[in-house]
Formats: C-alpha cells, sequence, structure tokens
C-alpha cells in the first residue's frame, strides 16, 4: 500500500511575526514543486492567524500543538477544537510528550482530546513513544501499546496520524536509528492490526526526534516510516525543505 508521507514542523513555543512570515515565505517558495509529500506546520497558537493568512491559498497545510477535550465553556487558558477549524487548521497534535511529561497529559485526557479532534474533523497527529529509562528496561512495547490502547479503546485510527516520537531522541541530537525506529513503526502497525487491518495499513506514521535534512532519508526509506514529526530542524527553512524532500 502507497502512503503518502507526511512532514509536518512542530514549531513549539518558538518564533515572533516577524520570523514566523520569512520562515513560511521560504518554505513555501522551496517546496512549490514538491510533489508527493504533505507538508504541514504547527505554530504557536497564537500565531495560527497570522500563518492562516499566509496560507490562504498555499499547498502547505497547518495545525494546532494541542487542543482543549472540551467543547466550549468556563476554561480559561484553553482553546477549543471549533476555533482551530474557524482559522482552517487541518491537524492537531495530540498527546506530545512535552504536553505529557511537562503537563502531567494522561493517556485518558489524550485519548479524550483525540475523540474532541476527530468529532470536530481535524486530523489529530497522536504521539507515542517510551523514555530512555523506558527502552533500558526493555518495555518500549508495552509503553506504546499502552498510548496506544487508550485510543483504540474508545475510538479508531481512520483519518488520523501517528507519530513515534522516542522521548530521549527529542531535541536531544540523538535520533533513532532507522532500523530502531522501523523496529517500533513495525510494531505499531502490527499492534493496531489487531483492531483494524484496514486502518493499519492506512495510517501515516511518522517518526519524530532530532529529524534533520542530513539524517532524514535513510529513515524515510524504511517501510513503515511514512515522513517526519520534526522539532527543532522545522525552524530552519533550508533543512525543513531538505526533510521534506527526503520524503518524497
Ligand atoms: P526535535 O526534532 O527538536 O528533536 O523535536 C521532535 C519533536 O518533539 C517534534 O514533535
Amino acid at each position: 500500500m502507497m502512503r503518502t508521507p507526511l512532514v509536518a514542523g512542530n514549531w513549539k513555543m518558538n518564533g515572533s511575526q516577524e520570523s514566523i512570515k520569512a520562515l513560511l515565505s521560504a518554505i513555501s517558495s522551496g517546496s512549490t514543486n514538491l510533489s508527493g509529500v504533505d507538508i504541514a506546520v504547527c505554530p504557536p497558537a497564537i500565531y495560527i492567524p497570522v500563518v492562516a493568512q499566509i496560507l490562504a491559498k498555499s499547498h502547505i497545510a497547518y495545525g494546532g500543538q494541542n487542543v482543549c477535550e472540551k467543547e466550549k465553556g468556563a476554561f480559561t487558558g484553553e482553546i477549543a477544537t471549533s476555533m482551530l477549524l474557524d482559522f482552517s487548521c487541518k491537524y492537531v497534535i495530540i498527546g506530545h510528550s512535552e504536553r505529557r511529561s511537562i503537563y502531567n497529559e494522561s493517556d485518558s485526557l489524550v485519548a479524550e482530546k483525540f475523540v474532541a479532534a476527530k468529532q470536530a474533523g481535524l486530523i489529530p497527529i497522536l504521539c507515542v513513544g517510551e523514555t530512555l529509562d523506558e527502552r533500558e528496561q526493555n518495555i518500549t512495547e508495552k509503553v506504546v501499546a499502552r498510548q496506544l490502547d487508550a485510543v483504540t479503546a474508545v475510538d479508531n485510527l481512520d483519518n488520523a496520524v501517528i507519530a513515534y516520537e522516542p522521548v530521549w531522541a527529542i531535541g536531544t541530537g540523538k535520533t533513532a536509528s532507522p532500523e530502531q525506529a522501523q523496529e517500533v513503526h513495525a510494531f505499531i502497525r502490527q499492534h493496531l492490526t489487531q483492531s483494524n487491518a484496514d486502518i493499519a495499513q492506512k495510517v501515516q506514521i511518522l517518526y519524530g526526534g532530532s529529524v534533520k535534512g542530513s539524517n532524514a532519508q535513510e529513515l524515510f526509506a524504511k517501510e513503515d516510516i511514512d515522513g517526519g514529526l520534526i522539532g527543532g530542524a522545522s525552524l530552519d527553512a533550508e533543512d525543513f525543505l531538505r526533510i521534506c524532500q527526503a520524503a518524497v
């Protein structure tokens, strides 16, 4: 089965109106002739209107980095799925490891957010991945299965994307080797096959964790790696474009 690769930039808490304009202009002009790869950026929420305006007629999609599981109301500081849609977001990252570890998002909260996103018509990018301690204890598959099961217990992964992001590889410059990543990606697909074989074949599984222009090609060459979720390197137009090219 041919899955279209997706390269998504997670800008995290970085940027300014000025830097975003320059970055998007370079990414847009550098990728106009690229076909066969879906490209998206996930800016800090406050910049979504700026990004929406710049990318209104672009081939580049965009999305949120997080969303509230509730529909609306007295939830100070939160952003609703309807608000992301109001600015034509296509994607939303759900359960990023920084949300899980720094903001204590549990598997069940992540599942609620996933359901809310899908019901609203957003494409959730569900992040899963083990810590270094968990990898050293040889429980990577158990952890990833638990994170996936929390979601598949209440919803399916149709019209969703998975990002495998080993926590020890995020922002550390340490990338999982293509073999290490492929092993977990294959496990994820096989695990999902148990609940729905069609969806398991269809779902894009992105790798995230220190992907750069220099290592993207060997990662994306692996059978079950369908693109990447890019942190640091997505803030550099040249590097991000090299990663997009590597996915074609
Ligand atoms: P880095 O690419 O900076 O390691 O971040 C990965 C990530 O967390 C993307 O969501």
